[in-house]
């Protein structure tokens, strides 16, 4: 399972119901990256899609606690982990905060856009450069669209710092050359030969 998030300087996602940025590029990735998948998202961030209904192509699992509560296209759920089964494991989760902060522990890869501007926000995801348990695996070059520039940044969790000094011995020892130590003087107990 994996995130998907599009965030201002200082991790903003939203304001009022609404995204803070519609960058065509990055919508046009979101797009790529979920279509024909799952996608997780909360009530609100269902209601804040056109027409208040589920992505089409994709199958749309939306959290929330009201059990008369019915969408289009929409499979409806009210416990996170009925969320992470009726999605499957090729699944993303998508937002808002509420969804970011509660699936994101499941979560093996967080597709981020960084936009380098900082609206006033009222929702926003964790900040990962600040947790040492995420770090990033690779970012784009700068892009820019509309005088807004972004780039994409790609977070996976950090690998423990127990692997990360076995991986480094291991390496180590494959550079240096192998040595032959010299045979121990066994003569001194030749007296015990033949017991
Ligand atoms: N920048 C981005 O990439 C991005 C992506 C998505 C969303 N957003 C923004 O994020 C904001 C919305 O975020 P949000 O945190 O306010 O709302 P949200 O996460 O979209 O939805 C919250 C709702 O999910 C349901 N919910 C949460 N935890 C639950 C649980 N444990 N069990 C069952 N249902 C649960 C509740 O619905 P009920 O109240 O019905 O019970 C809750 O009110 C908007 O501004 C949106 O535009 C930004």
């Amino acid at each position: 399972m994996f995130a998907i998030v599009c965030v201002s300087e200082n991790w903003g996602i939203g304001k009022n119901g609404e995204l803070l940025f519609h960058i065509k590029d990055d919508l046009k990735r979101f797009r790529e990256l979920t279509l024909d998948k799952s996608v997780i998202m909360g009530r609100k961030t269902l209601e804040s899609l056109p027409g208040g209904k589920g992505l089409p192509r994709r199958h749309n699992v939306v959290l929330t606690t009201n059990r008369d509560y019915t969408a289009e296209n929409a499979e409806i759920i009210h416990f996170p982990v009925e969320a992470v089964f009726a999605a499957g494991e090729d699944a993303a989760v998508i937002g808002g905060e509420q969804i970011y902060r509660l699936l994101l522990p499941l979560c093996d890869k967080v597709y981020v856009t960084k936009v380098f501007a900082s609206p006033e926000a009222d929702a926003f995801f964790p900040d990962l450069d600040a947790d040492p348990k995420w770090q990033v695996e690779c970012e784009s070059e700068i892009f820019e669209e509309n005088g807004l520039r972004w780039q994409y940044v790609d977070y996976v969790p950090a690998q423990e710092e127990e692997d990360e000094e076995i991986a480094a011995l291991l390496d180590s020892r494959s550079e240096e050359p192998l040595e032959f130590y010299p045979q121990p003087d066994l003569s001194e107990f030749s007296q015990f030969h033949g017991f």
